[in-house]
C-alpha cells in the first residue's frame, strides 16, 4: 500500500472526501481515527505517503483528531498531507494546528494542506445547507478534491494557506471548544419519537453513547460531531429548542453502514 489515510468523520463529508482522495490515487487504504482511540500505543503508519482528513470544529482540530496526531511517528513518510473540510472557514487555522503539533511531536510537519469547503453540519448553531444548495456545494467540492488528489500524486509540496483573521478566531473559539466539548453531550434528549434502533450508539465514534432500556445515554466523552443528532432516523435526538425543526444532514455518497462502528 502505499497511501494511508487516516480520517474523523462525523456526518460523512471528511469520509466522502478521503474516499475520494484514495480512489483517485488507487493504492490507498483508510483507517477510521476513532478505531485508534482505545490505544495508547504509537502509530507507525505501513505507507510511504500519509494522510490525515477530518473536519474544522471552531478553528481547530477535533479533539480526537489533535489527540492521535500527537501519537503519530513519522520517521519513515515520504509525503505528509492533509484535508480538512468545513462549512465555511477555519481551515488554514486547523491545518497549522496540525502541522504544529506534527512538528513537535513527529519531528516533521506537514507537505501540503488543503481545506475544502462542504455543507456545515454544526446544527447547534444553524441549519445544514439542503438541496440544490447543498448539491452546487458537494459539486464544487468534488472537483477541488479531484485536483487535490492530483496535487497529491505528484507529491507537491505547498505553503500552508495563512489567515491571520482566522487565527484570530481560533485563539479566541477553540479553547472555550476544548475545555467543554466532553460534557456537551448534557445538552441532548431524546423524544418519543426513538424506535430503539441503536444507531446513534454505533454512529458515535467517540463510543460515548450506551442504549439503556432501549433509548441512548451519553456519558460525558462527546467529541460534537453531531452524527448522534443528524443520522437518528426518526430525528429523535435533540440538544434543546435549536435542533428542533432543522433538518438532518449526512453526506449523501456515504451510508449510514459505512459511518457505523464495526467490532
Ligand atoms: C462542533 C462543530 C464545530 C464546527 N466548526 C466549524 C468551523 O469553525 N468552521 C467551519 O467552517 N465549519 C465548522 N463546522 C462544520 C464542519 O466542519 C463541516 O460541516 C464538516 O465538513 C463536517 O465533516 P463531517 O461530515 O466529516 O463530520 C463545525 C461543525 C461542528 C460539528
Amino acid at each position: 500500500m502505499k497511501t494511508i489515510i487516516y480520517y474523523f468523520t462525523g456526518t460523512g463529508n471528511s469520509l466522502a472526501a478521503a474516499k475520494k482522495v484514495a480512489e483517485s490515487l488507487g493504492d490507498s487504504g483508510l483507517v477510521p481515527i476513532a478505531s485508534l482511540a482505545k490505544t495508547a500505543d504509537t502509530i507507525t503508519p505501513a505507507a510511504g505517503r500519509v494522510g490525515i482528513v477530518c473536519p474544522v470544529y471552531f478553528s481547530g482540530l477535533p479533539a480526537m483528531v489533535a489527540a492521535f496526531s500527537e501519537r503519530l511517528d513519522l520517521a519513515a513518510a515520504d509525503y505528509v498531507f492533509s484535508v480538512v473540510t468545513h462549512g465555511g472557514g477555519g481551515g488554514s487555522a486547523a491545518l497549522r494546528q496540525l502541522d504544529g503539533i506534527l512538528i513537535d511531536k513527529a519531528g516533521r510537519g506537514l507537505d501540503a494542506g488543503f481545506a475544502v469547503s462542504m455543507p456545515g453540519n454544526y446544527i447547534l448553531m444553524y441549519a445544514s445547507p439542503a438541496g440544490e444548495k447543498r448539491d452546487r456545494i458537494l459539486a464544487a467540492a468534488d472537483a477541488e478534491l479531484e485536483a487535490i488528489a492530483g496535487r497529491i500524486r505528484q507529491e507537491e509540496k505547498a505553503n500552508l494557506p495563512h489567515a491571520p483573521l482566522t487565527r484570530l478566531i481560533k485563539a479566541v473559539m477553540y479553547p472555550r471548544f476544548r475545555s467543554r466539548v466532553h460534557g456537551e453531550d448534557r445538552r441532548f434528549t431524546v423524544t418519543e419519537a426513538c424506535t430503539s434502533c441503536g444507531i446513534c450508539a454505533r454512529v458515535c465514534p467517540a463510543e460515548n453513547i450506551e442504549m439503556v432500556d432501549g433509548r441512548p445515554v451519553w456519558n460525558h466523552r462527546c467529541e460534537l460531531c453531531c452524527g448522534c443528532i443528524h443520522l437518528c432516523p426518526a430525528g429523535a435526538i435533540q440538544a434543546g429548542k435549536a435542533t428542533e425543526g432543522r433538518q438532518r444532514y449526512r453526506n449523501p455518497s456515504v451510508g449510514v453502514a459505512e459511518l457505523e462502528r464495526r467490532p
